[in-house]
């Protein structure tokens, strides 16, 4: 039996010891980290490709607070790609192909197109000619049957846009400023719909801490794939699509599957990938090598996560993040810590370990953004979240012809249940970030180089973990 002279450390295991601070206000703290090689973030966290954890809504919010949101790959592919086209559509200045609603229909029809589309609002049109605009806000005291016509805001009282005039962000602050519309139709002499410009994107167009693709403007977002026959189609088909950053996420990332894709992806088209999830320097070497742009590390330290349990393999989150920066530093190579995190202290520890980013399932399932509606129950309000290897996920899979032997895949490394709800994951992050830069002044650094030159971990014994976190 071979077992190697290093004990395995989490995050419970360690806290980091301050150091002098002489940069004075938390406020002098700089976020700022790189998602992969070429990807840029203001804020180090990103949220999961779970099924209960990100589609579009998640990653726009994630987006805006300046991480990003990885979309999950569980579904099919027209329905990843629909997810990546909200989170671009929402975040041009101008909506080229908004969603309408014509003038016929009920309250009814608005109230399901919002569920559809998640879309508070939308221009009410008689063909292809703007007569109106229906918004939430409209239909709140109305009933399903009563008819769109008598409720929206119609031509007389309608603000539009003519769309010869010189369309820049400036004038549509103005006119958004003046008029307090949330949504203006586009239109051309003959009122035929050209476009909408929505008054939230054209503030967030202004807010310095977005995550934006440089070229276009829009929101950024990622999109994973596995590695089945159909995952380097999906590739192309989400590139052709716009997705900044892809992410090739197999439980077991350290395999010539993975290797032979980012090689397949990287000889057709530009763009990012980031490979895991690996837990060894060999897996990190090895992706690195292939032409990953970031490594995921985690081999069993989420939430949701039984692979340690039913499998008996994995590392320790901490010294398997401290292991992949060992060998990605040399070729800088960001390394994402992906699963585990407790709370604001760990983001830290992963950060001060090597990570320049966090992955986060568990902490987010419970917000307002995850895919899935509420449930209540004895009064409280709570949402699903389950592992991407549960049972229940795996029979999805197997629907749809994601994974092929029921025998071996229905063997589950993944729990399920329902957690609290919790609000808008912006709430979360609002705390987070609070959290890290309180934590950075502690660690004596203004910014995440800092903060790796200059953090000591000290280990704890039972009692001081009981000091520490047993609050
Ligand atoms: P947290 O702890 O933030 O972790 O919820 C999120 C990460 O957990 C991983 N994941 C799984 N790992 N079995 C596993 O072994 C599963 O069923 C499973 N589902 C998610 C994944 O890496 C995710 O980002």
């Amino acid at each position: 039996m071979k077992v190697i002279n290093e004990i395995g450390l989490s995050f419970d295991d360690v806290l980091l010891i301050p150091n002098k601070n002489s940069f004075g206000s938390r406020l002098n703290v700089s976020l700022k980290t790189k998602l992969t090689r070429n990807i840029e973030l203001n804020l180090p966290i990103i949220s999961a490709n779970m099924d209960t954890i990100t589609g579009s809504e998640m990653a726009i919010s994630m987006a805006e607070a300046g991480g990003i949101g990885i979309i999950h790959r569980f579904n099919t592919i027209e329905e990843e790609i629909e997810e990546v086209k909200r989170v671009k559509r929402k975040s041009s200045l101008i909506i080229e192909d908004p969603y309408t609603i014509q003038v016929k229909g009920t309250i009814a029809d608005v109230k399901n197109l919002i569920n559809e589309t998640n879309v508070s609002g939308f221009p009410v049109l008689d063909k292809n000619k703007v007569v109106g605009i229906i918004t939430l806000r409209d239909i709140k005291f109305h009933n399903n049957l009563d008819k769109i016509a008598d409720v929206m805001t119609s031509k007389k009282d309608l603000i539009t846009i003519q769309n010869n005039k010189n369309l820049s962000a400036k004038y549509f602050l103005d006119i958004f400023k003046k008029y307090k519309f949330e949504k203006i139709p586009i239109i051309d002499n003959k009122f035929n719909l050209i476009a909408l410009v929505a008054a939230k994107d054209i503030f967030n167009a202004n807010n310095a801490i977005t995550t934006k693709n440089s070229n276009d403007g829009k929101l950024m977002v990622g999109a994973a794939i596995g590695i089945k026959s159909s995952a380097f189609e999906r590739a192309i088909k989400l590139y052709e699509q716009g997705v900044d950053v892809l992410v090739i996420d197999i439980a077991h990332g350290h395999s010539s599957s993975v290797i032979e894709l980012i090689k397949k992806i990287k000889k057709n088209i530009n763009i990012d990938i980031i490979a895991g999830n690996i837990a060894t320097k060999q897996g990190t070497l090895d992706l690195i090598k292939a032409g990953a742009d970031a490594v995921k590390v985690g081999i069993g330290p989420g939430h949701a996560c039984t692979t340690r349990i039913i499998t008996g393999a994995g590392v320790p989150q901490l010294t398997a993040i401290s292991w992949a920066y060992s060998v990605a530093k040399d070729y800088d190579i960001p390394i994402i810590a992906d699963g585990g995190i407790n709370n604001s202290g760990d983001i830290m520890k992963a950060l001060a370990a090597g990570a320049s980013s966090v992955m986060i399932g568990r902490l987010f399932a419970g917000t307002k953004e995850t895919p899935g509606s509420t449930i209540i129950k004895n009064g409280k309000k709570y949402k699903f979240f389950r592992g991407m290897s549960s049972i229940s996920a795996n029979s999805k899979k197997l629907d749809l012809e994601l994974l092929k032997d029921v025998s071996i895949e229905l063997v589950g490394e993944g729990k399920e249940s329902f957690v609290p709800y919790i609000g808008s994951v912006k709430e979360t992050l609002l705390q987070f970030i609070g959290g890290l830069r309180s934590g950075f002044s502690y660690c004596g650094s203004r910014n995440l180089s800092e903060l790796r030159k200059n953090s000591k971990f000290i280990k704890l014994s039972n009692s001081s973990q009981r000091e520490s976190f047993n609050k």
